[in-house]
């Protein structure tokens, strides 16, 4: 049967990406013969206009279906003074949540071409390639107790760090399997010295290790790590941490690699019946609506995130190796979107030409 796919474009720039994401799926069909069967269907403020919900049950049934999901970016200022429950992102929580994506990987990669974009200098960041496995569904933000009660005639806000062995053990073998796939180097990252949950963080992920060999395991405080993710990121290869520590490492790195439209996703839970893990996939930036429908996006972001489908959910390794050779050579021979062209004398691209560019590029692999 054919790989099964579901795109969600969502709102403001979703649409006007994924749409060069559909040109690489043809282009793999034809010169691959490897045919996905793709549904498509609405997000967040589209789905809310015609459901009045942010996703359809019927939606959410096919999310459940699929090998992977590819979803664009949610929210707008039309639905800003929405009801909570029906807000745009509530869609994008609802996936998350009954799909139970546990495992959320961002890679920080520094094309060389967009090395002065970062904001460290060239040398660090230029060729870097890293991933962050962040655990995203227990921890501190979800943590019981949590509130804010009255304590001795005062209030005291309280949120709980906790993590069972079960939650720290199934991000682990994510994290592992990822590790596998790439270089064979994992990093975990806790408080051990002084949080109980790091301690048994590190035992939990020391003793999944054994089942993982070949990979080189280390163990980092978080705190040193966040300083060595500025100092010499390109030590690491895989990091895996935690929800609230993996939220700030992820961001930090993000800014090693320069632009918002570069940043792909993905998010991913249990194995599936055919072995692949749940999975949804898509770039870290938003709807973008101060440039929404004028063709200035750049489809870089979520181009890369269907590459990342293509590695961890279709055994696509080399076809995903060849798509990022192909935004790398687009990007050094020049070709920029208005967010990565504050260069004098560079002509911006329009969103569809950077896709026909990555098409070309692959053509002429
Ligand atoms: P944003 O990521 O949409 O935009 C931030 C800035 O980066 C803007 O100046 C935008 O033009 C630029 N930018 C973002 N992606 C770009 C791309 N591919 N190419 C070129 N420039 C790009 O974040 P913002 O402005 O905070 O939020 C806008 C809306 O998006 C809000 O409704 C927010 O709730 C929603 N949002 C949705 C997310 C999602 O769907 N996962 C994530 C973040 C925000
Ligand atoms: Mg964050």
């Amino acid at each position: 049967t054919n790989p099964s796919l579901l795109i969600l474009p969502g709102d403001g720039i979703g649409p006007e990406v994924m749409a060069e994401v559909r040109k690489i799926i043809d282009w793999i069909g034809d010169k691959r013969g490897v045919t996905f069967d793709v549904s498509e269907d609405l997000v967040g403020g589209a789905a809310y206009d015609k459901h009045g919900v942010p996703l359809a049950d019927e939606t959410m049934a096919k999310a459940q279906e699929v090998d992977a999901v590819l979803l664009g970016a949610v929210g707008g200022p039309k639905y800003d003074d929405l009801d909570f429950s029906v807000k745009p992102e509530r869609g994008l929580l609802r996936l998350r949540k009954e799909m139970d994506l546990y495992s959320n990987l961002r890679p920080a990669q520094c094309f060389d071409a967009l090395a002065d974009f970062s904001s460290l200098k060239r040398d660090i960041v230029s060729g870097l390639d890293i991933m962050i496995v962040r655990e995203l569904t227990s921890g501190v933000y979800f943590g019981e107790p949590r509130g804010i009660f009255e304590e001795n005639g005062e209030r005291v806000g309280i949120n709980t760090q906790r993590y069972t062995e079960t939650e720290i053990e199934r991000g682990a073998r994510s994290a592992f399997e990822l590790a596998m796939k790439r270089n064979k180097r994992l990093c975990s990252m806790e408080k051990a010295n002084v949080m109980e949950s790091g301690i048994l963080w590190r035992e939990v992920v020391t003793r999944v290790g054994k089942d993982y060999p070949e990979v080189e395991l280390s163990h980092m405080y978080a705190d040193n790590g966040a300083m060595q993710l500025v100092r010499a990121p390109k030590q690491f290869d895989v990091i895996y941490t935690d929800n609230l520590f993996g939220d700030i490492l992820s961001d930090c790195a993000a800014m090693l690699t320069g632009s918002l439209g570069m940043l792909p996703s993905a998010s991913l839970g249990a194995p599936m019946a055919n072995g692949r893990p749940k999975a949804l996939y898509e770039p870290v930036h938003g709807s973008a609506p101060d440039i929404a429908g004028e063709g200035k996006a750049n489809p870089c972001a979520c181009i890369l995130s269907f590459a990342m489908a293509l590695r961890y959910s279709f055994d696509m390794g080399d076809e995903a190796d060849r798509l990022e050779a192909a935004v790398e050579k687009v990007l050094a021979d020049g070709v920029r979107t208005g967010d990565l062209s504050n260069e004098e004398g560079v002509k911006p691209v329009s969103t569809s030409d950077m896709g026909d560019a990555v098409i070309a590029a692959l053509n002429a692999n």
